[in-house]
């Protein structure tokens, strides 16, 4: 049995006082949750005061990127140890938006994989295709070159730490959400390309997250798919209410 693993994804939202109001929200609604993994990925700025307000609960810590290099003269990057002083426990790599505005290529989100691995950080790789991808039924091949190329030299027994998250890209912060069947379809699809990748046993145990206009709405009947282990939720994580909604609907 996969434990689900729900994350909300802050992108460039929240000062650090707002950053505050809301990780107490999420405390006050969720701060004993054990039948979910529950994460938080607030932007840089407030990862030291999301931490201290989490310290003592099962609320873990995400951020939402992470420089493939250990340190040096990397202008504006952020790296592993400097997130790992932090307790941050999750990283998520291969976002669409920065595989879009700032020009991420599969092969550089691998060699951040493979350094947060190496550092017992949880990468949270994300893989969706456009809407252009869909309309020409190459949804497949896109999301498949995208886990490939991302986990490319992963080891087997890894899988049990890193999470992959399926964004549609033309669902994302649009309300467009896939139906449940389209996104059961796309995740089994990525468990069988995993299961040829690295083997039956990863395949099993690597968790799959949804991500894309979930909501509390429509999170019951996404969160009851075989292969969907969870969500990676934008705009529903920016209110304490709506996100403690989502993950109750995964216990
Ligand atoms: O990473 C989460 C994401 O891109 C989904 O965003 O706003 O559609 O829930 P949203």
């Amino acid at each position: 049995m996969r434990k689900k693993i729900i994350a909300g994804n802050w992108k460039m939202n929240k000062t650090v006082e707002e950053a505050i109001e809301l990780a107490n929200g999420v405390k006050r609604e969720l701060a004993d949750c054990t039948e979910v993994d529950v994460v938080l990925c607030p932007p840089f700025t407030a990862i030291k005061s999301v931490s201290d307000i989490v310290s003592e609960t099962q609320i873990a810590v995400g951020s939402q990127n992470m420089s493939s290099e250990d340190e040096g003269a990397y202008t504006g990057e952020i790296c592993h140890s400097m997130l790992k002083e932090l307790f941050v426990r999750y990283v998520i790599l291969g976002h669409s938006e920065r595989r879009e505005y700032y020009k991420e290529t599969d092969e550089w989100i691998n060699k951040k994989v493979i350094k947060a691995l190496e550092k017992n950080l949880r990468p949270i790789l994300c893989v969706g295709e456009t809407l252009e991808d869909r309309e020409s039924g190459s949804t497949e091949k896109v999301v498949e070159v995208q886990v490939r190329e991302g986990l490319k030299n992963v080891a087997a027994d890894a899988y049990t730490e890193l999470v992959i998250a399926y964004e549609p890209v033309w669902a994302i912060g649009t309300g467009k959400v896939a139906t449940a069947e389209q996104a059961q379809e796309v995740h089994a699809f990525i468990r069988a390309t995993v299961k040829d990748m690295v083997g039956e046993e990863a395949a099993n145990a690597v968790r799959i997250q949804y991500g894309g206009s979930m909501k509390p709405g429509n999170a019951p009947e996404l969160l009851a798919q075989p292969d969907i282990d969870g969500g990676l939720i934008g705009g529903a994580a920016l209110d304490a209410e709506s996100f403690a909604g989502i993950v109750k609907a995964g216990m």
